[in-house]
């Protein structure tokens, strides 16, 4: 993808992750960065990201824009780009993602692990993220106590949370019942520890929370907890499709 604007080469080459201003500078120095096929010999050249045809130690300049990457939490992280006492999510990616400032869409509590989605496109964040859109977000629990067909029907109907508000409908889908009982919930809306306090409305605690789903992109198995991959131009593509609320027309149906 071309940019629309001309910037700086230097500045360009830090924002892709391939060193610091210094280090770049010290590249452009030692001719190892060219530039439609010259030597570039300043770092404050102007160049056109995608239309001047850019390379570094003899290997092209893939430009783009945008990082898309999907991790798998691990609990114990916070969802957040910074923080002065706990590690955050950011810090599990090497710099020359970090160098496109890539932030979670959405959160998961410090305990609760599985798929996060780390982008810097904000456009789609937003179109993830918005209330309108009802994404559904499926989470696998382990929660302590029987979980029922009367759960099942209660938070299809929507629960009451502690501060009032009556959550919209939900599927639950119970995986296992005993005194420890297996779920997997999807939701439709995103207030803060939903889950939990889902649960927790209808007397019971969870244990261990883990996301699985968001709108179309689900959790890769082949990720261990910490681990991220970049999307695939498919799933991409799946995302960028979220237009009309996604909540099945059974459920929207049901009384609210
Ligand atoms: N609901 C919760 O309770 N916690 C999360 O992290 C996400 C959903």
């Amino acid at each position: 993808m071309a940019a629309k604007e001309r910037q700086r080469l230097d500045k360009l080459l830090a924002h892709m992750g391939l060193g610091t201003r210094k280090e770049i500078k010290k590249l452009i120095k030692e001719k190892r960065v060219q530039v439609n096929g010259r030597p570039a010999g300043d770092p404050g050249l102007h160049v056109l990201p995608g239309r001047d045809y850019i390379e570094v130690n003899g290997e092209p300049l893939e430009y783009r824009q945008y990082v898309y990457l999907m991790l798998n939490k691990p609990q114990g992280v916070l969802s957040a780009t910074e923080d002065r006492f706990a590690k955050v999510v950011v810090d599990l990616l090497p710099p020359q993602y970090r160098a496109f400032h890539p932030f979670p869409v959405g959160r998961l509590d410090k305990d609760a692990g599985g798929l996060l989605l780390l982008t810097n496109d904000g456009k789609l964040a937003h179109q993830l993220l918005s209330p309108k859109k009802h994404v559904p977000k499926t989470y696998y629990a382990v929660v302590c106590g029987m979980v029922t067909e009367i759960d099942v029907e209660a938070f299809r109907q929507g629960v009451i949370l502690d501060d009032g508000y009556r959550t919209m409908p939900a599927e639950l889908k119970i995986l296992r019942q005993g005194l420890e009982s297996e779920v997997e919930l999807t939701i439709y809306e995103g207030k803060y520890h939903q889950v939990k306090r889902m649960f927790a409305a209808v007397g019971k605690k969870v244990t261990y929370l883990k996301r699985i789903a968001m709108g179309p992109l689900v959790l890769d198995e082949q990720l261990k907890p910490g681990e991220y991959r970049e999307l695939t131009a498919e799933e991409i593509g799946k995302l960028q499709g979220i237009n009309p609320p996604t909540l099945p027309p059974d459920l929207f149906s049901a009384k609210i």
